[in-house]
């Protein structure tokens, strides 16, 4: 065990890092707070930054929480120490997501695989359309492995359930775009042209696919109530993968959640690119169709888009005082002899 609390500067580093994660609508529904001992940290649910009406169970709200807690236990490694999770360690509190130990000195510096820590900076949701160039087996096996080393199951679909997901997530768009309450729920996310903390700026906006193969979540609207970028050709057939769990509780979409971030961090280092298609797992029957039936009993949690590029367009992020709730400073050091 290392005697050492985390100094601020570590702990900065730290919320920078788990603030960069993403999050539905870019929401950024987290805070951390570093445990008495400043030996650890918490991760906390910030309510006032849910999407009630989308997300009314709070899934997408978790998975975004989950993908922060990898972060910190990728920028752990980075500072030499093992991050040991506990989820929802008090039930009396569903806002605490999750308490990390960061009392133990690493015993790998790169407990998953290659190094994920640079990439946590270089990961952008990628709304543009792909290349037709195939993702190697090689790669699938790896982002497979990753979310099963979470206990999350990442399937990789053939060009029947690419068909069959990309049904379902056009006749949720369908629906999402006749539903006049979430249409108003998104659009508060939007931020126009300029600084801004979180949400979504016109520049990290995609084209809608001129062929209307890929249904890419339209922020904007059907049609558009602002200007939105012109259409654009999307590959014929993108790859999909969904990420699922054998049971559906508040633990398992914290786990999906830091699923998603590992593969997508491990697919950003070889290069692929990824969005999330998000729209089907937003409706209860739509959700429920997504599972291939002879997989038995799974949720699927999230679906997303893999493919080679335009790399993204960062998204802003709220700064590190916003995040970080320091209320245990460090120990003024004593002066010894
Ligand atoms: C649970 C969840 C659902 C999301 N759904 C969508 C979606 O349907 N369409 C989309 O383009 N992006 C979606 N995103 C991506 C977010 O919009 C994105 O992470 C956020 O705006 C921050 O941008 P970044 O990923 O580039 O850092 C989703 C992300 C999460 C975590």
């Amino acid at each position: 065990m290392t005697a050492l609390a985390l100094t601020d500067t570590q702990l900065d580093l730290l919320a920078a890092a788990g603030g960069a994660a993403p999050s539905l609508h870019n929401s950024q529904p987290w805070r951390f707070c570093p445990t008495a001992d400043r030996h650890g940290l918490q991760v906390r649910i910030d309510s006032s930054r849910a999407v009630p009406i989308t997300d009314p169970d709070g899934r997408a709200l978790h998975l975004s929480v989950g993908a922060a807690v990898f972060n910190l236990r990728v920028a752990a490694a980075q500072l030499g120490r093992t991050a040991t999770v506990r989820l929802l360690p008090d039930p009396a509190d569903p806002q605490l997501a999750a308490e990390l130990d960061l009392s133990a000195p690493a015993e790998d510096r790169r407990p998953f695989g290659p190094d994920l820590y640079p990439a946590i900076a270089h990961r952008h949701s990628s709304r543009r359309p792909f290349s037709n160039r195939d993702i190697p087996e090689q790669i699938l096996g790896d982002l497979v492995d990753a979310a099963r080393a979470e206990g999350v199951d990442l399937a990789v679909l053939e060009e029947y359930g690419v068909r069959r997901v990309l049904e379902l997530t056009t006749e949720a768009e369908l629906r999402t775009a006749a539903d006049l309450a979430r249409q108003a729920e998104t659009r508060s996310w939007l931020r126009p042209e300029g600084p801004t903390a979180d949400g979504m700026p016109p520049a990290v906006l995609g084209p809608q696919d001129h062929d209307a193969r890929v249904p890419v979540r339209s922020f904007t609207g059907h049609p558009p109530t602002r200007p939105a970028p012109p259409t654009e050709r999307f590959e014929p057939l993108p790859q999909l993968a969904t990420l699922a769990t054998r049971t559906d509780h508040p633990a398992d979409w914290l786990r999906t959640g830091q699923a998603m971030e590992r593969v997508w961090l491990l697919a950003t280092v070889h290069g692929v690119r990824a969005s999330v298609l998000h729209q089907a797992v937003e409706w209860p029957d739509t959700r429920w169709r997504l599972r291939e039936p002879e997989d038995g009993p799974a949720h699927v949690q999230l679906v997303l888009r893999l493919g080679y590029g335009p790399p993204g367009t960062p998204s802003p992020r709220r700064p590190v005082g916003e995040i970080l709730d320091d209320t245990h400073p460090a120990e003024p050091h004593l002066p010894t002899g």
